[in-house]
């Protein structure tokens, strides 16, 4: 498979399941070699087994990406089975939305461990095992949520806001260094982690408030997240890019 990332190496977390898988596999069909970190770590095998039975390349690692021994570990076992890495999606994340006295510690401490440090260890990870005469790049998963104050959304519209702001520090910090930092906004794309919190009925219903009347699909995720990963994006840097069909900017 021939295309823009040929042969990077390129690090995933989360992508056992939902948009890391559909950018895993984006990624793979455009050339690069694809590190898959979940931890589940039969979910991480199993997508990258899809990869390399349709021809890319992929290797699989169980890690909890909110550990910083577990994540660096991934990320240099996957520079010795790939090489040095060109690139880290941070996109690992538990979804829970619940009203503010119902965030238990444990809820709590979670999602923060998935969702806000597995991006602090997911950047050391990448600084530690990264191609130092390429072009670097860091692509971190945020929301919509991170503009709006949506009632019952504290702890996840905590952790995305956190991303959002950590992202534009990066970007100045890692900049000098060749290392584009930029962030995603996808919006109503129905996955595994939206089950059981948002229904078919009510995806029927934000459709009908989208500005392009329908939810996104993990393919329209994946293509802006390969964009923002392409060098034609080479001069982007900071950025939050919103895949929303216009939530954000209709409001
Ligand atoms: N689906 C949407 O509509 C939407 C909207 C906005 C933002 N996002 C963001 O996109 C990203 C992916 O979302 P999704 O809907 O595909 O979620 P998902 O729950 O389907 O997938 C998340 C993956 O992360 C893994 N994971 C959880 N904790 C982990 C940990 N500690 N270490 C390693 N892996 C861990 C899970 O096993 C799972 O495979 C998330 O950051 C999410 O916040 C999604």
């Amino acid at each position: 498979m021939a295309g823009r990332f040929e042969k990077q190496p390129i690090l995933i977390s989360g992508a056992g399941r939902g948009l890391g898988e559909g950018i895993a596999k984006h990624l793979a069909s455009e050339g690069a070699i694809i590190g898959i970190v979940d931890i589940k770590g039969q979910s991480a095998m199993e997508v990258a087994e899809a990869i390399n039975d349709a021809g890319g390349c992929a290797y699989s690692y169980g890690a909890d990406c909110g550990s910083r021994a577990a994540f660096m570990e991934a990320a240099q076992d996957f520079a010795s089975d790939a090489g040095p890495l060109r690139a880290v999606i941070n996109n690992a994340s538990v979804l829970v939305y619940e009203p503010i006295e119902a965030v238990t510690e444990e809820t709590l401490d979670t999602m923060l461990s998935a969702g806000l440090k597995s991006v602090f260890w997911g950047v050391q990870a990448f600084l530690a095992s990264r191609d130092e005469d390429a072009p670097g790049n860091i692509l971190n998963y945020s929301s919509p949520v991170a503009y709006r104050g949506r009632p019952n959304t504290g702890a996840y519209t905590t952790i995305k806001a956190g991303i959002a702001g950590l992202t534009k520090v990066l970007a100045g910090e890692l900049g000098p260094r060749g290392i584009r930092v930029n962030a995603i906004a996808p919006g109503s794309v129905p996955t595994p982690a939206t089950e059981g919190f948002v229904t078919p009925e009510q995806y029927e219903q934000r459709a009908k408030n989208i500005p392009l009347r329908r939810n996104g699909t993990v393919e329209d995720v994946a293509q802006a997240a390969a964009f923002l990963l392409s060098d034609e994006a080479s001069f982007i840097n900071g950025a939050m890019l919103a895949v929303d069909g216009g939530i954000i900017a209709a409001g």
